[in-house]
C-alpha cells in the first residue's frame, strides 16, 4: 500500500537535513533519509525548510478586515481606533463578521498558519462576535484550529453586563477566559477582575489569556496578580499574559523580582511586536520607548514566549497580511534578538512556542504527530524570517491544502539574461558564474 504523502529531501527547523517525511491517515509515520516506498502524492522539498504550521497565539477575528467600515482611521491612533470599534459594533451583523473572519482564515491558511487563538469581544448583549466566531470555528475546523477567548474588551466591571455576558459566552462554547485588568476603573478593580476570572477558569477547567498591562504605565503591575492567582489556584501552564508592554517601562529592580514569579507560575508571555511598536510610547517625546515587553529576559528565565499578530486591517491597525514571519521579523528587530541563536528562536516564537501557549496536542515534526506542516522557499528558520519566505506548500492531515509558486524574477540585462531566486542568497552561497 502506498503512503498518502511523502515530502522528499527537506530540512527541519532544528537543522536535521536530507530527510524524507512520510504520512498516512493524517499522521507522520516515518522521517528518514531516502524513503523508498511509493506515495499517492510526492513533493520534492529541494532541501528547503519543512516546519510545523505557523501559529498565531493572539488575534481579533471579530474585527479583522473591517478597515474602512464605517470609515477610515484617518489619524492612525489607538484612540480613533477605539472610537471606530464603538461605531462599528452596533451596526455590524453576525453574517458580516462570519464572512470577514472566513476570508481572513482562508488568507491565514494560504500563509501557512495552522492555528489561531482569537479573542472575541463579549461586551454586547447580543454576543454577535461570539455567535459568528463559533460558526467560523466549526466551518474552518478541517483546515485550521481556532481557539476562542471570551474577552471583556470594555472591562469586566467597567462595562455593565460584561460579567454575565462573559459567562454566557463560555456556556455557548468559547474555549478560554480573557480579561483586561489595566482597563478597569481602578488598580483594585483590575486585580479583583483577575481573581474572579481565574476562579472561573479553575472551576470550569479552562485556560486563561488576558490582555495584561497593555500600557506604558510602569505601575501597571497586574501581571504580578496574574502570576499569584495562577499559582494559588493551581493553573500553572494554562495561563498566558498578552502584551505585557508596561514591563518595558518598569523599574529594573522590581522586574528582577517579577520575572521569577512569572516563571514559577509557568505563565506564557505573548507580546505582539507589530502592534506594540506601533501603539506604545505615544505619549513620549524623545527618547521614545519601544513598548515591547522584555523578551530576552523572559526567555532567559525559561518562560514560554510566543509572538502574536493581534490585528490585521481593523480599526486599530490598517496594515498586516496574516504573515507570522512579518511578526517574527519585527519581534527580532525590536527585541534586538540578533545572535544566530536568538534569530532562530524568533521562528520558534511563531511556531512551537505559540503552539505550547495554546496547548495544542500532537503538534510538531515527529513520528506520530499530526501531518500538518509547511514547506518554505528558504533553507532554514533565519532565512525564512529574512525573506518572509514563500509558503510553497501547506499540508494539513497529510493533504496539500495550499500551494504558492516559487518566487523568482527574470532579468533582462544586456547580453546576459538571468533569473533570481531569493532563496539562492543563503549564507555561504557561491556567486554565480557569469
Ligand atoms: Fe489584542
Amino acid at each position: 500500500m502506498p503512503f498518502d504523502l511523502i515530502v522528499k529531501n527537506v530540512t527541519l527547523p532544528d537543522g536535521r537535513t536530507n530527510l524524507d517525511v512520510a504520512c498516512e491517515n493524517g499522521r507522520i509515520i516515518a522521517m528518514e533519509p531516502a524513503i523508498k516506498a511509493e506515495a499517492r502524492t510526492t513533493i520534492d522539498g529541494r532541501g528547503h525548510l519543512l516546519s510545523p504550521p505557523l501559529v498565531d497565539p493572539h488575534f481579533h477575528l471579530d474585527a479583522t478586515l473591517s478597515l474602512g467600515r464605517p470609515r477610515m482611521n484617518v489619524s492612525g491612533t489607538l484612540l480613533e481606533g477605539i472610537g471606530l470599534w464603538g461605531e462599528l459594533k452596533p451596526i455590524q451583523t453576525v453574517e458580516e463578521i462570519v464572512e470577514r473572519a472566513l476570508e481572513y482564515c482562508d488568507l491565514s491558511i494560504a500563509m501557512g498558519i495552522g492555528a489561531i487563538r482569537s479573542h472575541v469581544d463579549v461586551c454586547d448583549d447580543e454576543l454577535k462576535g461570539v455567535q459568528a466566531l463559533l460558526e467560523v470555528r466549526k466551518q474552518v475546523a478541517p483546515y485550521l484550529d481556532l481557539q476562542l477567548v471570551a474577552f471583556p474588551q470594555d472591562g469586566l466591571f467597567r462595562a455593565d453586563g460584561s460579567e454575565e455576558n462573559l459567562v454566557r459566552a463560555l456556556d455557548m462554547g468559547v474555549d478560554v477566559v480573557g480579561g483586561i485588568p489595566h482597563f478597569e476603573r481602578t488598580m483594585q478593580d483590575g486585580a479583583r477582575s483577575i481573581t474572579v476570572l481565574c476562579e472561573l477558569a479553575e472551576k470550569r477547567g479552562l485556560m486563561v489569556d488576558m490582555h495584561c498591562d497593555e500600557t506604558d504605565d510602569p505601575m501597571s503591575r497586574h501581571i504580578e496578580t496574574l502570576a499569584f492567582e495562577t499559582r494559588r489556584l493551581g493553573l500553572q501552564g494554562r495561563v498566558a499574559g498578552s502584551h505585557l508592554t508596561s514591563m518595558h517601562s518598569m523599574d529594573n529592580y522590581y522586574v528582577s523580582k517579577l520575572i521569577p514569579l512569572m516563571a514559577e507560575a509557568e505563565l506564557s508571555a505573548i507580546p505582539n511586536p507589530l502592534i506594540n511598536i506601533m501603539l506604545q510610547g505615544r505619549h513620549d517625546t524623545y527618547p521614545k520607548r519601544r513598548g515591547m515587553t522584555r523578551v530576552a529576559e523572559l526567555k532567559a528565565a525559561g518562560i514560554n514566549v510566543a509572538f502574536g499578530s493581534d490585528c490585521v486591517m481593523d480599526p486599530w491597525y490598517s496594515l498586516g497580511r496574516a504573515c507570522m514571519l512579518d511578526v517574527a521579523h519585527m519581534g527580532l528587530h525590536v527585541g534586538q534578538l540578533s545572535s544566530r541563536k536568538d534569530m532562530a528562536w524568533c521562528f520558534d516564537a511563531v511556531t512551537k512556542n505559540a503552539a505550547r501557549a495554546l496547548g495544542l496536542k500532537n503538534y510538531g515534526l515527529e513520528k506520530g504527530c499530526y501531518a500538518n506542516f509547511v514547506l518554505f522557499q528558504a533553507n532554514d528558520p533565519i532565512e525564512a524570517i529574512r525573506l518572509r519566505a514563500n509558503r510553497l506548500a501547506v499540508i494539513r492531515s497529510g493533504k496539500v491544502i495550499a500551494r504558492t509558486g516559487r518566487q523568482s524574477c527574470e532579468l533582462f540585462l544586456a547580453g546576459r539574461p538571468d533569473s533570481i531566486d531569493p532563496a539562492d542568497y543563503a549564507p555561504g552561497h557561491a556567486p554565480k558564474d557569469r
